[in-house]
């Protein structure tokens, strides 16, 4: 059993290692914080039964825009826990509170466009429009 849950900064930690196993854009731990103090509401992680970080999504408001909307600026869920619909869980969780707390009318992310599992997941299963990024 895996459960969703909001972030903490005792996750950080657990969430950045996730992102290195899972991604080759890494960040920080400055970075972390930054999000999680300044977006407390936007950070969830997947929990599983023994207490193991086994996904996240770290999300912010963007700032500078005209425009109020939402940005993914990282999803993961480590291989092992793969497709069971948990980046869905996690990913509507994010966006329901951008939504709500922030009256965000949208949320961008950006993708590779070779990374089909994630492509697929925004568009088909969220249905939003990912903006395409090459692949260098
Ligand atoms: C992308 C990722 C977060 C998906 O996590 P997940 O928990 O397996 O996703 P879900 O189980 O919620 O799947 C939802 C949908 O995503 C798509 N999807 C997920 N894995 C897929 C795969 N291997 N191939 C094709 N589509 C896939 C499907 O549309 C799926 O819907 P379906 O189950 O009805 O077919 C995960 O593969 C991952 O962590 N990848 C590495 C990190 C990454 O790429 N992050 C996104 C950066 S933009």
């Amino acid at each position: 059993m895996v459960c969703i849950r909001k972030a903490t900064i005792d996750d950080l930690l657990a969430m950045q290692a996730c992102n290195l196993l899972c991604l080759p854009e890494n960040y920080q731990m400055k970075y972390y914080l930054y999000h999680i103090l300044s977006w407390p509401q936007l950070l969830y992680v997947a929990e599983d039964y023994g207490g193991k970080i086994v996904g996240y999504v770290l999300a912010k408001m963007e700032e500078e825009s005209s425009e109020c909307h939402g940005h993914i600026t990282s999803l993961a869920v480590l291989r092992t826990h793969r497709k069971l619909g948990l980046a869905t869980k996690l990913m509507n969780a994010a966006q329901n509170a951008m939504e709500q707390v922030f009256g965000a009318e949208y949320v961008s992310l950006h993708v590779r466009k070779s990374n089909r599992a994630a492509f697929n997941l925004y568009t088909e299963t969220l249905g939003q429009t990912a903006k395409m990024e090459g692949d260098s």
